[in-house]
């Protein structure tokens, strides 16, 4: 491809909208362009790495025995209506009437649409397993859309769902696509963390995400050096070490804290530490539920242990009205509260009953000292494990002090149950005749999302350092001259590196080296071939490692032997990402 015909708007200037590198850089290096709020434009430039993942997925999944399908974006509504979600999407989901005012989605993802398409076509235990995908544009009305395409309102997805006779059949396909998932990201140069995830309040017996880290990431990972745990914090078990009876603990008495209403304030007015003090936060479930949470003053409620707990699949907290309304103080309420009907009392297992703490009084303006929940509470409260797991904290499996990061999700794998098959009233004939519901997986990836972790994970400050798999364009060649002639004897070896195979981006404009040069180096092209002044006054040319920097310099022999040395760089780079495998 040569520059003179293509269109790369590359800027000097970052968009005043942009936060992240990625989203930076692949406006200014002229790969996609802002449409409005969540949605992008693909530039030739931007599009061709896009195909690259695409496709490096798509081998991938057919290599597993994966079959590719395509179905409409639009769904109709009935479909969601069968399966509960119709209303369970809520805001996220696009909607559409046609002419006829009959309701659509513009599908978020397909689990419904799949069901119904093969529930007619499997008919029996020996038509499983399968597992089908494809690569479709998504739409999802994000709250925020932000980031550029790492959040936004449609994106492609690969999905891909997976239907099964019993568990077992079920367990070999979602290792399997756990081994194919971590190929596909390796092959795009990408370092990823399977962790243990959250797989909900609605069935589903096991998940995991595909983390990238980074310091961008919306996601908190707890990672065990020790022992290799890896786990969302969100889904990571705490354990608490509680220790037996202290000696001589006084009697509880109420003390005036006027004011005082953070964990923070009333822990400096009453002489203590956070952890040695109580919190409550109050919730409302989706069946208007209403709950009291107390847990230890230091640590923060996991919201989604607590849906998981609940079975609800919303969660918000009361307002100050909401808590009078139930006989709660609002940054006052304790443990003495009485049980009611209106509430529900759970407590996380942080807080050790014979522990003695400062909590509400349950009256405006005080607390309470010494309250020791095993001694001082008239009854014995529900308690579970409500934390959200936090650096330090014991690893669930070894024990030893876990480390945080924070990670960006590319992928996803879920085991799903039978959700939707049973839904959809889906069955096949088992071996005896019997019918049998199939339990289903789903495996997603954000291949736009995908891209820019990519440009987040390798960057430098002249631009994007893409890996050679999923770069635009394998090799930048930057010629400096104007003269005709010369420009003929250029076209030659650029036409010969092309029909042998090499993908070379030809910056043949009538542009200064350092305009060319800064070009090559935002866009990222991991290898560049100079074929500047010293090519035509000393048969010299340079070929450059954008990612080491290492430039070398080489005469000029034959065609043959600059391929050649192109074709060096070019199966290190390659090699290179295998190695990282
Ligand atoms: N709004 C979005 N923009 C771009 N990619 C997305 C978006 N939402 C999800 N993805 C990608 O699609 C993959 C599969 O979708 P899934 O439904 O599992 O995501 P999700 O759990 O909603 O992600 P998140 O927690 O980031 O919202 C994700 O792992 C991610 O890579
Ligand atoms: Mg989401
Ligand atoms: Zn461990």
């Amino acid at each position: 491809m040569k520059a003179s015909n293509y269109i790369l708007p590359t800027a000097k200037e970052d968009p005043a909208d942009a936060v992240v590198a990625s989203h930076k850089l692949m406006i200014r290096a002229g790969l996609v362009r802002k449409s409005s709020a969540g949605l992008y434009n693909y530039l030739p430039m931007g599009l061709r790495v896009l195909r690259k993942i695409e496709k490096i997925i798509r081998e991938e999944m057919d290599a597993s025995g994966a079959l590719e399908f395509e179905l409409p974006i639009l769904t109709p509504a009935e479909l969601w209506i069968e399966s509960g979600r119709w209303e369970l999407m809520g805001k996220e989901m696009f909607r559409q009437k046609d002419r006829h005012d009959a309701e659509y989605s513009l599908g978020p993802t397909h689990e419904e649409s799949f069901t119904s398409l093969l529930k007619p076509i499997l008919k029996s235990y020996k038509d499983l397993p399968v597992n089908v995908y494809q690569i479709r544009a998504k739409f999802r009305d994000e709250i925020r859309p932000r980031f550029g395409v790492i959040r936004s309102r449609e994106f492609t997805m690969k999905d891909a769902y997976s239907f099964h006779p019993d568990d077992a059949s079920l367990n070999l396909t979602y290792e399997l696509m756990r081994k194919v998932y971590r190929k596909i990201f390796s092959r795009c140069g990408l370092n990823t963390i399977p962790v243990q995830a959250d797989s909900g309040s609605m069935g589903g017996s096991g998940s995991e995400e595909f983390m990238v880290i980074s310091p961008i990431g919306e996601e908190t990972l707890a990672l065990c050096e020790k022992c290799g745990y890896s786990g969302n914090v969100e889904k990571t078990q705490v354990i608490f070490k509680n220790s037996g009876q202290q000696e001589k603990l006084s009697p509880y008495e109420k003390i005036s804290t006027p004011g005082k209403k953070t964990i923070n304030e009333v822990a400096e007015f009453t002489g203590t530490i956070p952890e040695n003090t109580i919190k409550s936060v109050m919730y409302k479930s989706d069946n208007k539920e209403n709950i009291i949470v107390f847990i230890r003053g230091d640590r923060e409620v996991n919201e989604v242990k607590l849906k998981n707990f609940l079975k609800s699949l919303d969660l918000r907290t009361l307002s100050n009205e909401e808590c009078n309304s139930i006989g709660c103080v609002p940054g006052f309420t304790g443990p003495t509260i009485p049980e009611k009907k209106e509430y529900k009392i759970i407590f996380d297992t942080s807080i050790n009953p014979q522990t003695a703490y400062v909590t509400g009084a349950n009256e405006t303006d005080f607390h309470l000292k010494f309250f020791v929940p095993g001694r001082d509470m008239s009854f014995k409260p529900e308690t579970i494990d409500l934390s959200l797991a936090s650096k330090n904290d014991p690893c669930p499996n070894c024990s030893s002090p876990l480390d945080t990061q924070k990670g960006i999700e590319v992928g996803h794998i879920f085991k799903l149950g039978d959700k939707y098959t049973k839904a959809f009233d889906f069955k096949v004939s088992d071996k005896n005749g019997k019918q049998l519901i199939p339990i289903m997986g789903t495996y997603g990836i954000g291949v736009n999302r995908t891209m820019a972790t990519i440009i987040e994970q390798s960057n430098d400050s002249k631009g994007i350092v893409w890996p050679i798999s999923v770069s635009p364009f394998e090799v930048s060649l930057v010629s400096i001259t104007k003269g005709v002639e010369e420009l003929s004897r250029i076209e030659k070896i650029y036409q010969y590196l092309v029909q042998n195979g090499i993908d070379v981006f030809w910056d043949d404009r009538d542009l200064g080296p350092g305009f060319k040069f800064k070009d090559s180096e935002i866009v990222g092209f991991p290898v560049r071939l100079t074929l500047g002044k010293n090519f035509f006054q000393d048969s010299t040319f340079s070929i450059l490692n954008r990612k080491s920097g290492e430039e070398k310099t080489s005469v000029f022999l034959s065609n043959e032997k600059l391929l050649e040395e192109i074709n060096i760089l070019r199966k290190e780079l390659f090699f290179s990402l295998e190695k990282n495998n």
